[in-house]
C-alpha cells in the first residue's frame, strides 16, 4: 500500500472526481503564483540555471525536513527505485531548465502558449517512439493546437529563438517525464508526493554541475549586486516564493498524476496555462496583438477539442490501446 494519499479502491466515482478537481484547482492556483514570482525574479536576476536549481534545492530541503520531523512518512526506496527514477529525473531537469531559460527570454504568456502544445508532443511521442496508434479524430484535434501555436509564434511581438526553443524542448522533455513517471509509479509503494520529492533531489544533483558550468558563481555574484541595487532586498523574498511555490505546485500535480493517466495530466496541464497566460498578461502588461491572441485562443480551443475527443473515446472505446 502507498504510505500516504492511498487510492482507496472503494471510493465512489463522485468522490474521486471531487478529489481530482480539488487537486487540479490547487495545482493551477499554485502554478499561477509560481509563474508570477519566477518572472519577477528573472526580470531582476536573469540567471535561469541558478533559479531553476534553487527551486529544486528548496523543494528537496522542504521534503528532507518533512521526513526528518516525521511530518511526512519517508518513502522506503531501494537502488532499483533510484535507477528507474534516473531517466525521469533527466527529463524533469531538462524540461524545467528549458522552460525557465525560455521565460528568461520571452514573456511568460508566450512560453505557456508554446507549452500548450504539450498534448501534441504527447501524441507524437506515443505514435512514433512507442508505436501506439490513435483514432483519426485524435490526430485531427492536433491541427488547431499546432496551427494556433504556430500563428501565436509568428505574430509574437517579442519573438526570441532561445525562448521559443526552450519551450519546445520543455514540451518534449515533459512528455517523456510524464510517461516514465507513470510507469515508475505504477505498482510502487511510493506516493505521488514522495515520488516527486525523490525526483527533486535527483534532479538537483543532476542540474547543479550544469548550472555552475553554464553560469557560475562569478556571474551570479555580479548579477546579485545589480539585482540588490535595482530592486532591493525584496528580490530575496521573490526567490523564496518562486522556489516554494515551484515545489508545491509540482507536488500537487504529482498527487494528481498518481490518480490519472499521463494523457489526462497533459490536458489538465494545458488548461492550467489559460490562467497563467491571462494572469501574466494582466500583471506584466504584456503587449498582445489581436492576431497573436487569436493564435493562443485557437491553440487552447484545440486542446479543449482534443480533451473532448479523448473523453468520447473513453466513454465509447473503439479498441484503441493507448494510455488514456
Ligand atoms: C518549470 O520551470 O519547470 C516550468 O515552468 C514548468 O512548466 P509546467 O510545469 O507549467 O509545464
Amino acid at each position: 500500500d502507498k504510505e500516504s494519499n492511498a487510492q482507496v479502491p472503494v471510493q465512489s466515482e463522485g468522490a474521486q472526481r471531487l478529489k481530482i478537481s480539488i487537486y487540479f484547482a490547487t495545482w493551477w492556483a499554485l502554478n499561477v503564483i509560481f509563474n508570477i514570482y519566477n518572472k519577477k525574479v528573472l526580470n531582476a536576476f536573469p540567471y535561469p540555471w541558478l533559479t531553476s536549481t534553487l527551486s529544486l534545492a528548496c523543494g528537496s530541503a522542504m521534503m528532507i525536513f518533512s521526513w526528518a520531523t516525521r511530518l511526512v512518512e519517508a518513502p522506503k526506496t531501494d537502488l532499483d527505485f533510484w535507477k528507474v527514477l534516473f531517466p525521469v529525473a533527466v527529463a524533469h531537469t531538462i524540461g524545467h531548465v528549458a522552460a525557465t531559460v525560455s521565460m528568461s527570454k520571452v514573456a511568460v504568456s508566450f512560453t505557456h502558449i508554446i507549452k500548450s502544445a504539450e498534448p501534441a508532443f504527447s501524441v507524437f511521442v506515443s505514435r512514433f517512439l512507442l508505436g501506439e496508434t490513435f483514432p483519426v479524430p485524435v490526430y485531427l484535434s492536433l491541427i488547431p493546437i499546432i496551427g494556433g501555436c504556430a500563428l501565436a509564434a509568428v505574430t509574437e511581438l517579442n519573438f526570441n529563438m532561445v525562448g521559443f526553443m526552450g519551450a519546445m524542448i520543455s514540451n518534449l522533455a515533459f512528455v517523456f517525464r510524464n510517461i516514465f513517471s507513470k510507469k515508475g509509479m505504477k505498482g510502487k509503494s511510493v506516493s505521488g508526493m514522495n515520488y516527486y520529492a525523490c525526483l527533486s533531489i535527483m534532479s538537483l544533483v543532476i542540474l547543479t554541475p550544469f548550472a555552475i558550468a553554464m553560469e557560475g558563481p562569478q556571474m551570479w555574484a555580479a548579477g546579485w549586486q545589480k539585482a540588490l541595487a535595482e530592486v532591493g532586498p525584496n528580490v530575496i523574498w521573490w526567490i523564496a516564493a518562486q522556489s516554494v511555490f515551484y515545489h508545491l505546485y509540482n507536488q500537487v500535480s504529482y498527487m494528481s498524476l498518481d490518480q490519472i493517466s499521463p494523457l489526462t495530466f497533459s490536458v489538465g496541464n494545458t488548461m492550467k496555462r489559460i490562467s497563467v497566460i491571462v494572469s501574466s498578461i494582466i500583471i506584466f502588461h504584456t503587449p498582445v496583438r489581436p492576431v497573436n491572441a487569436l493564435g493562443a485562443a485557437i491553440a487552447i480551443l484545440g486542446t479543449f477539442l482534443y480533451s473532448q475527443v479523448i473523453w468520447l473515446l473513453l466513454r465509447f472505446p473503439c479498441g484503441s490501446a493507448f494510455p488514456l
